[in-house]
């Protein structure tokens, strides 16, 4: 493909005008970012019309791929037939259909479904709905929220009060006593000599004991992700999650699964709670590969356990008052439609069970790397963790930024990743195969590879 030829312009506006999400403010002006001019199936194009594999599948949602005709189709008619409803005092077809689809798709009674604009206001109406719910119930007290180190649960206020991940707070008075984290969950920094086993006894009790701290009394809603994803990929100890649902059934503690991430796919499912963790959460959030990341859209499913707790003769002439002008917008709910329709027809859930397997093989086989430290992921979802921090002594600094420049090696490699901190992230399209795999894996061994040879020559020594 051609280079464009309105770079220039397109870096004078962007560098200029856009402020964009996570902006370092230092470089505002030279972020000088990688202009996408194309996309399709798993890859996407740069502003030179260099051709890479989109890793991290845009931000954890692209599970269909790019270039979908009949995914245009399907928008550009709808546009055409109603391209905006009010969802206040007013419904539509694609909407209503899309609400009955997810009620059917998802585990248990989740059957109440809240359409909204993304994931951090699905968040958000879980937070506002338990608290109206225990309003409404008359156990006013019963406001304390659970969340853990790590987790990321969007950008709204009420979002990065319940994110665990210090960084995202830097610079912001952020932080609730009504707000509660636990400490992390991550199984490769647990004790040495600790058994998985212990280490998920040892996570559940940091629940158990946080609730009888507070008091179960004063414990609204504990909220979770399956797989912390933004906060590293960390997944879970086998049995953890499950420990912690029951113990919330026995305190009467809500159940929030932020399934953002690990929805529609990515771990071979609809939803992973049930399927692949056992659980049946009150309350699901999904959004990102709800709609293939085509259109915004996220939604909020919550159980009919609890909703009939606090609606019909126990409304007690409540109203929720919460909603959004785009809640249930028609042309996104029917961009969610034809992604759904797409994973059936194409069977991409079970295809993920069988790629996942050999994705997460040939992403350990990187651990022969010296500097790769850890590699972890479930389905298709992944992370290699690097470190030179152990290797020379000034070299700590090295790691705050060893991802970014894995990633520009891979980038001239043909392969696009998600560098957090010293973190490499994939969680590429659903479609990917297993050949596709394997450039993916080499790209990313001789990615890493030439970065340890530069820190080498940098540092003046030899690591391997
Ligand atoms: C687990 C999780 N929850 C919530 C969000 C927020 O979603 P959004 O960026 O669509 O608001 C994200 C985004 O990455 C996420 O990973």
């Amino acid at each position: 493909m051609k280079p464009l030829d309105n770079l220039d312009q397109i870096r004078k506006n962007d560098n200029e005008s856009w402020f964009h999400p996570w902006e370092s403010m230092a470089d505002v002006g030279a972020a000088n970012r990688t202009v996408i001019s194309r996309a399709d199936g798993i890859y996407v194009y740069d502003e030179t019309g260099r051709r890479l594999i989109d890793g991290p599948g845009g931000m954890w949602c692209m599970q269909i791929g790019y270039g979908r005709q009949e995914m245009a189709d399907a928008i550009s008619k709808q546009i055409m037939q109603v391209p905006y409803m009010n969802p206040f005092s007013l419904t539509s077809e694609p909407s209503a259909r899309l609400a009955a689809k997810l009620a059917e798709l998802a585990p248990g009674d989740l059957n109440h479904v809240f359409l909204t604009t993304g994931g951090s206001t699905a968040v958000d109406t879980a937070l506002r709905f338990v608290q109206f719910y225990n309003n409404v119930k008359g156990r006013n007290n019963k406001k304390h929220i659970i969340s853990r180190a790590s987790a990321y649960h969007g950008s709204t206020y009420l979002c990065s009060l319940v994110t665990g991940k210090d960084r995202d707070k830097n610079w912001f008075d952020i932080g609730s006593p009504f707000v509660h984290f636990l400490p992390s969950v991550n199984p490769s920094r647990r004790p040495t000599g600790m058994t998985m086993q212990a280490f998920a006894d040892e996570k559940a009790h940091d629940l158990e004991a946080k609730i009888l701290e507070l008091g179960p009394e004063n414990v609204g809603v504990f909220i979770a992700e399956p797989i912390q994803s933004s906060g590293g990929v960390i997944v879970p100890p086998d049995g953890y999650l499950r420990k912690c649902w029951e113990i919330c059934r026995k305190y009467d503690v809500l159940y929030i699964s932020d399934e953002v991430v690990t929805g529609f796919g990515r771990l071979g499912h609809w939803f992973a709670s049930k399927d692949v963790f056992g659980i049946e959460p009150d309350i699901i959030i999904c959004a990102k590969g709800l709609t293939s990341g085509y259109l915004p859209l996220g939604a909020c499913l919550i159980s009919d356990r609890v909703f009939s707790e606090v609606s019909g003769n126990n409304a007690r002439g409540a109203t929720f008052g919460h909603g959004f002008t785009y809640s249930g917008h028609p042309v996104c709910s029917v961009a969610a439609l034809k992604s759904i329709e797409i994973i059936e027809r194409e069977n991409l859930l079970e295809h993920v069970r069988d790629v996942g397997p050999y994705f997460q093989a040939r992403l350990q086989e990187l651990r022969d790397i010296p500097i790769v430290f850890d590699v972890r992921g479930m389905g298709l979802v992944g992370c290699v963790e690097c470190t030179v921090k152990d290797i020379a002594k000034d070299s700590l600094a090295f790691d705050s930024n060893l991802g970014a420049r894995i990633d520009q090696h891979c980038h001239e490699l043909g392969l696009m990743l998600r560098p957090i901190v010293n973190q490499c992230v994939f969680s590429p399209p659903l479609i990917i195969t297993e050949a596709e795999i394997d450039l993916m894996i080499e790209a990313m061994r001789e990615g890493i590879l030439r970065t340890m040879r530069d820190i080498e020559q940098e540092l003046g020594i030899l690591i391997g």
